[in-house]
């Protein structure tokens, strides 16, 4: 990480709480893996010293798919947090909110629903992948409705700026559709009252599967998990799908049908990439041995993410602060942003502090 130059960016200059703002965030349902780590997570922990940036663990759209198991949620909370620590995110700059305890995400929610018509969410291209992925067919209001939702995880602390994967491109659109029709139908009296956001996308939008399916999901069985130690990396390296018309290490091969070559597009500087794309198109390194190379070099890229998961893993008070600053932080922001949503929307009534005692 290049510190010096960082330090010359503008907003660098700014408290952190007056830098422009990313969310950004993911379900709280499982391990997060290489797809995340080169579609956000990378994007993230680099931007974390130049952003004000909230990370969102996503209790309540986690329900979307595990309404009837909610237990298992709090573990996946915890988990999430952990991934994110292991992978860099500095709680003393980023902040890491629990979704479910802020209720300004809901209210938002409420309120953005009126402007999201139910065709745009059918036809959302993410959410119909979803849904046959999970075999739904008459889809729950809470799971067809979660990218109205998702609009309010991000307005509701004015981000501007949201790193994600590919596939949740939509939801950015209709975000940023959302927040401009909110702006133009409740103009504010101190001007809007929230921020259209942009999307920005990591070096490699999808990450293909072990399995060579073009995404790497948990739910697919085909993923190298962030968590995973250096023998499961190995292993699961090892049975990954390369070139299937390479029987001999000496045939050509074609990295370009290759789940490892794709490994190492994501996660190796480009000189020793040409050096391997090479050696491969010119059938002079094998696939187990190109396997053997490419196992080594992710342990190695994830030695760092290991040092730190075995120092917070034995700290589990510390990851309960985290998150408690994280969320309260959140709330307060929630509560300025509702006050201008309020106030633009004709809502602010009366002040609820000056209401009589009897009355509360
Ligand atoms: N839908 C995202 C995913 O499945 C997770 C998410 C929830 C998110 N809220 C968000 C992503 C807000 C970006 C911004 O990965």
């Amino acid at each position: 990480m290049n510190r010096p130059s960082m330090m010359n960016r503008p907003s660098m200059n700014r408290p952190i709480a007056n830098r422009p703002r990313i969310l950004t965030g993911d379900r709280a349902t499982g391990p997060l893996h290489l797809g995340h780590l080169a579609g956000s997570l990378a994007n993230r922990v680099r931007l974390q010293h130049e952003y004000d940036t909230l990370i969102l663990i996503a209790d309540v759209q986690a329900l979307t798919t595990h309404f009837e198991r909610p237990e298992g949620i709090a573990a996946g909370v915890r988990a999430l947090a952990l991934d994110y620590l292991a992978a860099g995110i500095d709680p003393e700059v980023a902040t890491i909110v629990v979704q479910s305890l802020v209720p300004a995400i809901a209210e938002l929610t409420v309120f953005f629903s009126m402007l999201v018509t139910v065709n745009a969410l059918r036809h959302n291209p993410t959410i119909k992948t979803e849904a046959a992925e999970h075999g739904y067919s008459d889809l729950t209001y809470g799971f067809l409705g979660y990218p109205v939702s998702q609009a309010a995880d991000i307005a509701f602390c004015r981000a501007e700026l949201v790193p994600v994967g590919e596939d949740q491109l939509p939801h950015i659109e209709l975000a940023r559709k959302v927040i401009r029709r909110f702006n133009e139908l409740y103009p504010g009296p101190e001007g809007p009252a929230l921020i259209e956001p942009r999307g920005l996308l990591g070096s490699v939008p999808r990450l293909v599967g072990l399995d060579g399916r073009a995404k790497m999901s948990k739910s697919l069985g085909n993923s190298i998990d962030l968590a995973d130690p250096p023998e499961v990396i190995r292993e699961k390296v090892g049975r990954a799908v390369t070139d299937p018309s390479r029987a001999r290490a000496t045939d050509p091969g074609h990295p370009e049908v290759c789940a490892v070559f794709a490994y190492r597009r994501a996660f190796q500087p480009a000189d020793a990439l040409n050096d391997a794309e090479g050696a491969c198109r010119g059938g002079r390194v094998g696939c187990v041995e190109c396997k053997r190379a490419m196992a080594e070099l992710l342990i190695e890229r994830l030695a760092p993410s290991r040092e730190r998961r075995a120092y917070y893993q034995a700290k589990p008070r510390l990851i309960t602060d985290i998150l408690m600053a994280g969320t309260a932080r959140a709330r307060r922001l929630g509560d300025e942003t509702m006050a201008a949503v309020r106030r633009a929307m004709s809502l602010d009534h009366f002040p609820l502090e000056g209401a009589p005692p009897t009355l509360l």
